[in-house]
């Protein structure tokens, strides 16, 4: 079986061109076994992962642990799956938004480290209801970052999104492009990156952004289960499996078919930059970062694609805009390249498509919780 959990520690920016290239091949012959290579002198963590248990934070935290560092994943389960934690994590069930659970969690922990993932994200709801948005994502961050002052915790790596940008004058979008959200989601995460450049300024936190266009595809263990599901990906192969018709938002966007365009990344990419990253912090300290891979692809041709992947005629009906979506959003990674070494292995949606695909039949129903 093809295996998309690979996590290739230290030094990867410093590997020869040619082992590079054989890592965005659609199949690679890789698995988490693979032996760790560290870079001298570099010690392992303890590594507090927010919002552990949801889509992207269970990738980062399987990461972090075959990188050899121990995980904390702290989830309040209200999108996070406990099933998606790894027996290995010690996992604390609280919230964010309470700071009595996080000065219990810091004081007895010996934290090294935080990953802070845990955030309100489906950008429709964020139009009506953002109270929300800006009390998880901005006062529970805030909650978080006192209690990890107050331990002399310094170093964090946050996840940021896309839609700090809004509406782009330019494409691909570079990290100097303007942000002016469309959306309360966008709105929170920018407040929140320039909290950090405060904090960093005042209090000595190091801290990395990564503004991550779409995350999608799964390992062979962990896979995208919202509730209630509203991302595209799994609600096209969600309508493979069930025949009902997935939704097309909007066909009137000035875009080469009228649908939203968008930059999907493998979540085992988006990994692979965070633990870079904490890795290499002091170097890279108070940089933001965008996670695409640099091409944009319409809902249209994600339904087409997944046809293919899928073997099945997947039926699709196009629905009115959904509120908060920009029409265009892709990335350029370039400063992640250059600066990080990071490299997508898995930039072929195909192979993103393929990858969530395997994972659905062994999770009918996501976590099944
Ligand atoms: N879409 C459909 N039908 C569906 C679901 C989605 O047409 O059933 C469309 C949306 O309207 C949008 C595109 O598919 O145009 C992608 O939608 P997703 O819900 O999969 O993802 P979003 O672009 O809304 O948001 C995702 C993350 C955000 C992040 C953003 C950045 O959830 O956190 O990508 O690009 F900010």
């Amino acid at each position: 079986m093809t295996q998309y959990g690979i996590f290739t520690i230290a030094n990867e920016s410093h590997q020869p061109d040619k082992l590079k290239s054989s890592s965005s091949s659609r199949n690679p012959p890789t698995s988490l076994t693979r032996p760790i290579v560290r870079s001298e002198g570099q010690t392992t963590m303890k590594v507090l992962v927010t919002g552990g248990a949801g889509y992207v934070g269970s990738v980062v935290a399987d990461g972090l642990l075959t990188a050899g560092h121990q995980v904390i994943v702290l989830d309040n389960l209200q999108q996070g799956h406990r099933a998606a934690v790894s027996p290995t994590a010690e996992f604390i069930p609280a919230d964010i938004c309470d700071p009595d659970a996080l000065s219990n969690l810091f004081r007895q922990s010996g934290i090294d480290a935080v990953m802070h993932m845990a955030a309100e994200t489906v950008i429709e709801f964020s139009i009506t209801d953002p109270k929300r948005y800006f009390v998880t994502n901005v006062v529970g961050g805030i909650n978080l970052l006192n209690v990890m002052l107050k331990h002399s915790v310094h170093r964090l790596i946050f996840s940021s999104t896309a839609a700090v940008y809004g509406e782009p004058h330019t494409v691909p979008i570079e990290e100097t492009h303007p942000m002016s959200p469309i959306n309360a989601y966008g709105a929170s995460k920018l407040m929140f990156e320039q909290i950090l450049e405060w904090y960093g300024r005042a209090y000595g936190l190091k801290h990395v952004s990564f503004r991550y266009f779409n995350a999608a595809g799964a390992t062979e263990n962990l896979g995208e289960a919202h509730r209630p599901e509203t991302h595209l990906i799994p609600n096209v192969l969600n309508a493979a499996l069930s025949k009902k018709s997935v939704s097309i938002f909007g066909s009137d966007y000035p875009t080469k078919d009228g649908s939203c365009i968008r930059d999907y990344v493998h979540v085992v990419d988006i990994a692979r930059a965070h633990i870079l990253a904490l890795e290499k912090l002091d170097l890279f300290n108070g940089r933001a970062y965008n996670l695409g891979n640099q091409q944009g692809y319409s809902v249209i041709d994600v339904i087409e694609t997944a046809k293919k992947v899928t073997g099945i005629d997947i039926p699709a009906k196009v629905s009115p805009r959904r509120p908060g979506d920009p029409a265009v959003l892709v990335a350029s990674s370039s400063l992640a390249r250059s600066e990080l070494g990071w490299k997508p292995r898995f930039p072929q949606l195909e192979t993103i498509i393929d990858s969530a695909w395997r994972w659905m039949p062994e999770h009918p129903g996501g976590y099944g919780d």
